[in-house]
């Protein structure tokens, strides 16, 4: 197993360690691994390429490390374990060897349906322990993963099929969400309509049970094909630097960007990170309530857990469903020694009542970590008091779809966790603050632009089908680092705290989104001549969606403005319609023509009391207006 760091001063040294010898410290850490043939080299790198390799002509499966290799110790521990959408229906357990059977099986059905080692298969799935079976399956053959979370509308998976050119599209039938249930497959067929001409198969899983339409041509039942597959499955002799997966995310421009991971680093740094950041000891149950959907749940739901492992519960359904105790129901029912979520859903569930988790016993509970956007006081404190009584160290983990795992957190019990900061940087990683022409801001008590100045395991290595857009969002602001995009500051002690983007990408609920990304969906509209988005404080989504329009339509009646949402919603989906729709006469541009969001930004945070010199605009006369209607 792979490092597990004890102490302060074990972290102290190792970080050193890390910085100044990398390439022994992760060799150490790569050696702890099933490897079919051994790597030559550690490092090659270059970030002006970009170019970085690790582990180089190592030859691994990343499945026979997360299964195979834990047969002898732990076969009939459980791997996954988890808990349905409703209380009342009966949870699932998979132990390792029952986990690899069904990795197997799915993984001979792929091959029998044609797809081989480099393909793409996107996944539109619930949380349901099929989902990950499939993923794994797909590493097993060298099959390359897509999983598109299951919010997104037709279009928004079509443009990701089409983009990945997938050959298979594997969801299920319908979604079980609280009380709703999702018509996925017939999302499916919608975005088979519009697109997807590289899809041979949809496999459908059957989940509900309830009636779909069917295409004879390309629709298949799973347990038509994958039941009666034979349980064993070689796993592909992977390159270290073959592609593992694609996650699409949002930037500040154009279309989500397929970022691209491999299979070495990736494994090294997850299975790394997950032992560290959590603190996973034996028989520990560890719950990571994100979706698989995104990031997170790839590297803390399945693949650093099962590296380390672990037993990884996957829970279904939503933090409000039966009632707003479920979270803690299931931390009760399950004795959970390790819980991660997203501040938006502490927030949420704070803004229920106290009552709820104190219905429940919480005891087991070892740890709290939360990720995906900056986890305000209030909703930290209440977290520490009501969920973690107190006694349970808060891990603030920083890190990106980009980064592949956790890059910034404290660890639990041996640094300090001071409320709002991610703190500390983890071994191998060497984060830097810079000023806006790139240079280094070495002191403390300093604000600047993150970025990241050594390669790391688990860093992207391209955006799919574009290497140059890779180059030019992560590699070309500053010299020789990635930039992250966000922005940060060091306290006096040398903690970091992330603030948030600098660029055009918000977060709303944990969820990335692009400003330009709503704002092309809002365009769709007919009667909607141009449009500006930007986020502002939301109290619970951690950032709202405000959206300034213009538009032909004089009659500004709720019907408009419920067709805008409409739209928003089937270019992208439900997670980017906006909470607040001004419409404007005009948007405030500089004389190149290029919106002034800095003035919008504020006006929608209702901050209107210093908007700068707006003299120099091509239209100052408009910012007055905007200001008067502004929606509070
Ligand atoms: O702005 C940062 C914010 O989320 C962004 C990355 O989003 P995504 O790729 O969707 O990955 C989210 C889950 C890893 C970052 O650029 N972010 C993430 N975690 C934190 C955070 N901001 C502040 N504090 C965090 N702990």
């Amino acid at each position: 197993m792979t490092k597990q760091i004890t102490s302060l001063q074990d972290y102290k040294d190792t970080y050193q360690r890390s910085v100044n010898d990398p390439e022994t410290f992760w060799a150490e850490q790569a050696d702890t691994f099933t490897w079919f043939s051994p790597y030559e080299k550690v490092l090659d790198w270059n970030f002006q390429k970009p170019r970085v390799q690790w582990f180089i002509n190592g030859k691994l499966n990343i499945t026979y490390n997360c299964l195979d290799r834990h047969l002898e110790t732990r076969g009939d521990q459980v791997a996954i374990l988890w808990e349905p959408n409703s209380p009342e229906d009966d949870v699932q357990t998979y132990t390792y060897k029952e986990l690899l059977v069904a990795v197997c099986q799915c993984a001979n059905a792929l091959k029998a349906k044609g797809i081989q080692k480099g393909d793409r298969v996107v996944f539109y799935m619930p949380m349901t322990p099929e989902l990950a079976i499939g993923v794994l399956a797909c590493a097993r053959i060298g099959a390359v993963h897509s999983v598109v979370f299951a919010g997104f509308s037709a279009q928004a998976l079509a443009d990701r099929v089409d983009d990945a050119k997938a050959k298979m599209i594997i969801c299920s039938d319908f979604n079980n969400r609280g009380a709703k249930k999702i018509p996925v497959k017939q999302v499916v067929d919608e975005a088979m309509d519009i697109g997807c001409n590289s899809v041979e198969t949809v496999l459908v899983h059957k989940n509900t049970g309830d009636a779909v339409n069917w295409s004879d041509d390309t629709d298949l039942w799973w347990h038509d094909i994958v039941n009666g597959q034979s349980t064993q499955c070689e796993a592909e002799v992977m390159d270290a630097e073959d592609m593992l997966f694609i996650l699409y995310t949002s930037g500040s421009t154009g279309k989500p960007k397929g970022v691209v991971h491999t299979c070495g680093g990736y494994m090294v740094y997850t299975c790394f990170s997950f032992r560290n950041v959590f603190q996973y000891k034996e028989g520990d149950i560890y719950w990571c309530t994100a979706d698989i959907g995104w990031i997170t749940g790839h590297s803390y739901i399945v693949y650093g857990p099962l590296l380390a492992g672990a037993t990884t519960m996957m829970f279904e359904g939503v933090p409000t469903y039966p009632d707003a105790g479920r979270f803690w129901q299931i931390c009760e029912k399950h004795k959970v020694n390790q819980f991660y979520t997203a501040p938006t859903a502490i927030r949420a569930l704070m803004a229920k009542g106290d009552e709820w988790p104190a219905k429940y016993d919480l005891s087991s509970i070892k740890l709290l970590g939360s990720v995906g956007e900056p986890i305000n006081e209030e909703a930290w404190h209440w977290y520490d008091k009501h969920i973690g009584k107190g006694k349970s160290p808060i891990i603030d983990t920083w890190w990106q779809t980009e980064t592949g795992g956790v890059m910034i957190t404290p660890l639990p019990n041996i640094t300090d966790a001071k409320p709002t900061y991610a703190s500390y940087p983890m071994p191998g990683i060497q984060p830097i603050l810079v000023d806006a022409a790139g240079n280094e801001l070495p002191d403390n008590n300093v604000e600047g632009l993150l970025c990241i100045k050594f390669p790391w395991p688990s860093m992207l290595r391209t955006t799919y089908g574009d290497h140059e857009r890779c180059r030019q969002v992560y590699f070309s602001a500053f010299e020789n680092m990635y930039f992250t995009g966000d922005g940060a500051r060091r306290d006096e002690d040398g903690r970091i705290r992330v603030i948030g983007r600098v660029d055009d990408v918000i977060n709303v609920s944990g969820h990335r989104m692009g400003t330009a990304e709503v704002e092309n969906a809002i365009n769709e509209h007919p009667n909607v001549i141009e449009s500006a988005v930007v986020g502002y404080p939301h109290d619970i989504k951690g950032q709202g969606i405000y959206a300034y329009v213009i538009t032909a339509d004089k009659n500004l009646d709720d019907a408009f403005r419920k067709e805008i949402l409409a739209v928003v919603t089937k270019e992208i989906g439900p997670i980017a319609k906006p909470d607040k729709i001004q419409f404007v006469n005009g948007l405030p541009k500089t004389r190149s023509g290029k919106i002034m969001r800095r003035i919008l930004r504020k006006i929608a945070s209702s901050d209107t009391s210093n908007l700068g010199d707006v003299s120099t605009l091509l239209n100052p006369e408009c910012v007055e207006d905007i200001k008067d209607g502004a929606l509070v």
